[in-house]
């Protein structure tokens, strides 16, 4: 199977990478750098050639170019190159008549299978940078229906794919979710029970066919993005 780099270093070098074609699921609570893993992502798709969409719900891509130039990431290069798109769904809420507003939503947030028909021809790698922005009303049958389609359709098509969900939404579906993705990360802040300061720390739940870390990676955000301080040296 082949494999992509996700661009978080000591992840690539135990896992050799993600496998091409399949949707990691990463969820999080708010700050916790699911935005910043996206675009570390999407960084290391456009160093590997590989034509990538970002689809953003809630930033508009100047901010996403901004963050990432504070991580030394060109994306506006990426962009002038033709290979990486950001999608702003953020800022076609803005833009359209509020009648037009509700017809969107709507029909979106009933439906984020919807999401398929705006992913851009050709598209090799794709960050979905929040689903949680159209799962509101759903029950959790047609969470995992609407899921189960996403990242069949997504497979299908090849388009290896983060789906970024928030935690508020990925409370009530995050367990229904982890079963219909081929690998899940979960990001949060908790007390290091020794130091008692808090940390931020990287639960790999599971990744299909590649060995995987069992223990919590404790990482940082700094100069270069998402860093693991942990040692992953168990196997
Ligand atoms: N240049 C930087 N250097 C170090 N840390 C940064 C930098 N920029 C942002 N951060 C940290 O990253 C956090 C935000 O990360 P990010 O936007 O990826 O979170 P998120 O999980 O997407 O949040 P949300 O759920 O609100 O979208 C900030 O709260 C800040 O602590
Ligand atoms: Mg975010």
């Amino acid at each position: 199977m082949k494999r992509i780099i996700t661009g978080i270093e000591s992840i690539d070098k135990f896992t050799n990478g993600f496998p091409e074609g399949r949707t990691l699921l990463i969820t999080g609570e708010a700050g916790s750098g699911k935005t910043i893993f996206g675009l570390q992502f999407a960084n290391s798709c456009c160093l590997q050639n590989l034509t990538t969409a970002y689809i953003t719900t809630e930033e508009d891509s100047e901010d996403l170019y901004l963050q990432s130039n504070a991580f030394n990431w060109d994306l506006k290069d990426c962009t002038e190159k033709g290979l990486l798109k950001f999608v702003e769904l953020a800022q076609k809420r803005a833009e359209v008549t509020e009648a037009e507003v509700n017809v969107e939503l709507d029909s979106m947030k009933g439906n984020f299978t919807k999401l398929l028909e705006i992913i851009p021809e050709n598209c090799q790698a794709l960050i979905i940078d929040n689903i949680g922005s159209y799962t509101a009303k759903l029950t959790p049958y047609e969470f995992r229906n609407q899921l189960d389609l996403l990242v069949y359709e997504l497979k299908k098509r090849n388009i290896t794919t983060l789906l970024i969900l928030d935690s508020a939404t990925s409370d009530e579906f995050n367990e229904i979710a982890l079963y219909s993705v081929y690998g899940a990360i979960n990001l949060m802040k908790r007390e290091n029970p020794y130091t008692g300061r808090r940390e931020r720390v990287m639960d790999i739940i599971k990744v299909r066919s590649t060995k995987t870390p069992t223990q919590f990676l404790t990482y940082e955000i700094g100069s270069n993005g998402i860093v693991i301080n942990s040692a992953i040296d168990l196997q």
